[in-house]
């Protein structure tokens, strides 16, 4: 991009007509709700521990921290963690005392499986197992399919035990993310490559499910990047038409829609906590018990039994026969109160609110020569609150230390634990990724565009260089609280983000910056 045209997208920018979404906006259910008001993404849709976070430049300012990444791990709701200050006092050990707190604790647990059941909408007879995220979710049920062998030797075709040519079977698509791809590759699978439609995608997977009979349909709700939504109702008649179950990878989806197992036929959702507004490590997997009861035990130990001799075990039924170890009951319980305070907002209110967002975004990225969103299909017609996006002449870890240092705007760079569909999508060093939810608010989105046409016209402001693998800027002061560690770099002796930089902060499969 040529100096001119980027002083004449300076000249044009910020320029408040960008459109608001379009008149009808299409939600999961296949609803259709009239336009937005206008105010709508003007303020959060609901409270979020730091949401005003003050956070420090590289200059010594300080801005408010405009959180742009909820993909990753979204905040905690407010009234989550009031939730947790309520419980904490009572905080003990699950199913496993007498004692009055031990027994609130046990109370409490339960409860939260039953909010978590009534969220996604399960079956009287499904099952909800409690785990530590959505990859914990997806491998617990990849050893729960029926006559799967699992070889450990990935890529291979698991041999020998299976009591049919096809028992076990398992179809993804080439786009899923890592936790949906990875736990089926340890046995029988077949990976499906998507099509440049989702139409085309859609009689790909049917063409692949008529081929030969399989178990197991494992999709994702929506991209974690590019936002795409799929279309579930169609995956879901062609796979059990096909006499395959469908789990749905919604990590992703659950804070963005609704999801309801009675109505949409999914068999399994899995889903974790820490991107549904609940930190403290809780996901969970909802659904049917028949294959959750005929498993081995996921995690054998104290919890997952009835009865134990010295030569044998009788195994609890799911989902005790899961959980073993003593339960995260502060897990379960923010897990619990945030699918309550979602499923209390209105009907298309998150909904209306990210695409208020999302359109914002969009028209003002697009709107910039130099830089390019991303999307996996043309025919797509609805998105979450995910934008992926390149800028021209700058690698993504650049743009994103730019982002952080200069604007205090958070966002995540890289490959999204997505491999496959990053190579597809033609960005091998990775892209960016912009993400928001409940917390978010127009004024980030437009601080985002505002940041990213300054980068193109004026360039960063501060030297920046690839520290480990990871791009940071050069003398990087600002700095961290205390109680976050006590790498040093200031003369001062104060800690500072420079003292983290190169100490393996960085994910080895995310990042492989080049100067
Ligand atoms: C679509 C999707 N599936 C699965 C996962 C894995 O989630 P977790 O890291 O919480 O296990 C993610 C995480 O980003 C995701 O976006």
């Amino acid at each position: 991009m040529s100096l001119l045209s980027a002083v004449a997208v300076r000249a044009e920018r910020r320029t408040p007509d960008i459109p608001l979404p379009s008149p009808a906006i299409r939600v999961t259910s296949g609803a259709v709700r009239s336009a937005p008001a206008a105010h709508v993404g003007a303020a959060p849709l609901l409270p979020v521990v730091g949401g005003d976070l003050p956070v420090p430049l590289v200059t010594g300012e300080t801005r408010a921290y405009a959180n742009l990444d909820y993909a990753a791990s979204a905040p905690c709701l407010s009234d989550v963690a009031a939730h947790l200050a309520q419980v904490a006092p009572y905080y003990a050990s699950v199913h496993r005392g007498a004692g009055y707190a031990s027994r609130v604790s046990t109370a409490r647990y339960e409860h939260a499986r039953a909010q978590v059941a009534a969220f996604v909408g399960a079956r009287a007879d499904d099952v909800v197992v409690f785990t530590r995220n959505t990859t914990d979710a997806l491998n617990l049920l990849a050893r729960c399919v029926p006559g799967r062998t699992e070889d450990g030797a990935e890529g291979n075709e698991s041999e020998g035990s299976t009591t049919a040519p096809d028992a076990g079977d398992v179809l993804f698509l080439d786009i899923e993310h890592h936790a949906n791809l990875l736990p089926w590759r340890r046995g029988r699978h077949r990976c499906v490559v998507a099509g440049t439609t989702q139409r085309a995608t859609l009689v790909a997977l049917r063409a692949e499910l008529a081929a030969r009979p399989a178990a197991l349909v494992a999709i994702t709700g929506a991209s974690n990047v590019t936002g795409e939504v799929l279309p579930l109702a169609e995956i879901v008649a062609a796979a059990h038409q096909a006499g395959a179950r469908v789990v749905l990878d919604a990590a992703q989806l659950a804070p963005h829609r609704r999801i309801d197992l009675t109505a949409s036929g999914v068999d399994y959702v899995a889903f974790s906590g820490h991107k549904l507004y609940a930190p403290l490590g809780s996901g969970a997997l909802v659904g049917r018990r028949d294959w959750l009861d005929a498993a081995p035990a996921y995690l054998p130990g104290g919890g997952a039994v009835r009865e134990v001799t010295l030569t044998g075990t009788t195994w609890a039924d799911a989902p005790q026969r899961h959980e073993g170890g003593t339960p995260n009951v502060l897990g379960a319980a923010a897990l619990g109160q945030a699918c309550e305070t979602l499923a209390a907002l209105p009907d298309g209110a998150l909904a209306a609110h990210e695409e208020a967002l999302r359109a914002r975004l969009v028209a003002r990225l697009d709107a910039l020569p130099g830089v390019h969103r991303h999307r996996i299909w043309r025919d797509s017609p609805d998105a979450i609150g995910v934008v992926a996006f390149s800028v021209d002449g700058y690698h993504p870890g650049l743009v994103a230390a730019y982002l952080s240092a200069e604007h205090g705007i958070g966002v995540r760079d890289g490959k999204f634990c997505a491999h496959p569909l990053l190579s597809r999508l033609g960005a091998p060093d990775g892209t960016l990724r912009a993400s928001f939810g409940v917390g978010s608010k127009l004024a980030d989105v437009d601080r985002l565009a505002d940041a990213v046409e300054d980068l193109l016209v004026a360039g960063p402001r501060w030297e920046y260089a690839v520290v480990d693998g990871r791009w940071e800027p050069v003398g990087d002061t600002r700095p961290v609280p205390e109680w976050a560690g006590t790498t040093t770099d200031g003369a001062d002796g104060a800690a500072s983000l420079g003292g983290f930089a190169g100490t393996g902060g960085g994910s080895p499969c995310e990042h492989e910056a080049r100067p």
